[in-house]
């Protein structure tokens, strides 16, 4: 049983829980092998928030499908205007594929937005977007999200796959950080 160390959950509290985030990640997985079917379908995964979810997804589709990782940053003094650097591309071709991002979290939309954008200009047969969570009453571009796991509040949000400053990746539920805890930065 793995156990954090006090100091690092005592800030925490629980938005969902294990069980209900693996229920819905079934739940995705059924409607994603649905839509699909046998269609060549490739996943394209956004490092780092989405592993863990994309994982989880991945073993919850019953049809053949592919998975490839991306990587962006922001543009130095840029964060928040969309504008990313890709820091590592995928490395099979999408042309004429069935291909559906996978991201942890829409804030803004604009990360998705423009990561949509870079994938459709690769000519693929279709291109689909499914996100874990959806912080919908932050959006300020029009982003249609195609599979969405949960839709949750305005709030800072850790673990499965997620992180403050690199920690909390690991935590096998998504969590907030109680009033106070974590000083208010994006
Ligand atoms: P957007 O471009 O504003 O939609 O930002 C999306 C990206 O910001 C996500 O892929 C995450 O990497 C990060 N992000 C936004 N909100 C959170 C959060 O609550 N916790 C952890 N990362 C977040």
């Amino acid at each position: 049983m793995k156990s954090f160390l006090p100091d690092e959950t005592r800030s925490l509290k629980t938005l969902i829980t294990q069980e209900r985030l693996q229920e819905r990640v079934s739940e995705l997985g059924a409607e994603i092998s649905e839509s699909y079917g046998e269609k060549d379908l490739i996943i394209v995964a956004m490092l780092k928030g989405s592993f863990i979810f994309a994982a989880d997804l991945m073993r919850a589709l019953t049809i053949t499908v592919n998975i490839d990782f991306m990587s962006i940053s922001s543009y130095a003094g840029q964060t928040g205007s969309g504008v990313v650097r890709i820091t590592k591309d995928i490395e099979e071709s999408i042309t004429g594929r069935d291909v559906l991002l996978v991201e942890d979290i829409i804030d803004t939309g604009l990360t998705a937005s423009y990561l949509m954008r870079v994938l459709k200009q690769r000519n693929p047969a279709s291109v689909s977007l499914c996100a874990l969570l959806d912080k919908s009453a932050r959006r300020i571009i029009d982003l249609p999200v195609d599979y969405r796991g949960f839709d949750v509040p305005d709030t800072f949000v850790v673990g499965y796959g997620m992180d403050y400053q690199q920690r909390y990746r690991n935590l096998p539920y998504i969590a907030t950080f109680k009033t106070g805890e974590r000083s208010e930065q994006r």
